[in-house]
């Protein structure tokens, strides 16, 4: 279990911008950034993430003994331990993934993660809807005591820590193979038809699965396409 060096506050601008900076002071693997509320939450595709008091908002430093080169792969185990997290809060374990790192219930988006590079670090950005529903969003969204679960901001900001120090360690020992085995038997199924905005752009397509390097595989008219960074929805 990673010794956890969990920084508390009450409010911040984002808690991957406070992570980023302790990083940058040389802040050690496993250094926590967490946030009551965050006046500056940040999304993927450069989105914002409204962080109202009531969700947990969670940055993490890290400094993974692999190389760089595979800094990409964190974001899959990061979703495993987040769906691990979120399920043991719930009733039952429903939680599932989508493609890159999104975790759902109910086909909600309960979580959100966003995984940045800063200097030799990465800084791993969580955050879970426990309580509040962000309004004015384009996507289904839930929340853990939404889908009649129990849970505290501080215990859900536990569960996630201890599912993502489990993760860690299966990927530093054993590499990405079971983390992609994992993540694709709790996501869409293979040749489910999905559409990925790119940018203006819709591609659709039958889900073929994700490659080694977490690459979301698509079979479209025109042939197989490989699709780094974009948004999954239902085609
Ligand atoms: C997504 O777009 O799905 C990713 C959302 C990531 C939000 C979290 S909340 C804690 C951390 N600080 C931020 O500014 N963003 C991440």
């Amino acid at each position: 279990m990673i010794a956890f060096d969990v920084r508390h506050y009450d409010r911040i601008g984002s808690t991957n911008d406070e992570a980023q900076r302790l990083a940058g002071e040389g802040a050690r693997h496993g250094t926590v950034v967490h946030a009551d509320e965050q006046t500056a939450g940040r999304g993927r595709l450069s989105r914002r993430w409204l962080s109202p008091p009531g969700n947990l908002y969670l940055s993490i430093v890290l400094r993974p003994d692999v190389p760089v080169a595979r800094n990409a792969e964190i974001g899959f185990l990061a979703g495993l331990a987040v769906a691990d997290a979120v399920d043991a809060l719930l009733p039952r374990p429903v939680a599932t993934l989508k493609w890159p790192n999104d975790v759902l219930v109910n086909d909600g988006k309960i979580a959100g993660i966003l995984v940045e590079q800063s200097g030799d670090a990465l800084v791993l950005g969580i955050g879970v809807d426990v309580l509040q529903a962000p309004t004015g969003v384009s996507y289904k969204v839930s929340t853990i005591v939404g889908c009649g679960g129990l849970a505290t901001v501080d215990g859900a900001r536990e569960r996630v820590l201890a599912a993502l120090s489990n993760w860690l360690e299966v990927w530093e020992r054993d590499g990405f193979a079971p983390i992609r085995a994992s993540w694709l038997a709790r996501a869409h199924p293979v040749g489910t038809m999905l559409g990925v905005r790119l940018g203006e752009r819709l591609v659709s397509g039958n889900f073929a699965g994700i490659d080694e390097d977490g690459g979301l595989l698509l079979d479209t008219a025109e042939g197989r396409s490989r699709i780094v960074a974009g948004d999954v929805m239902p085609a």
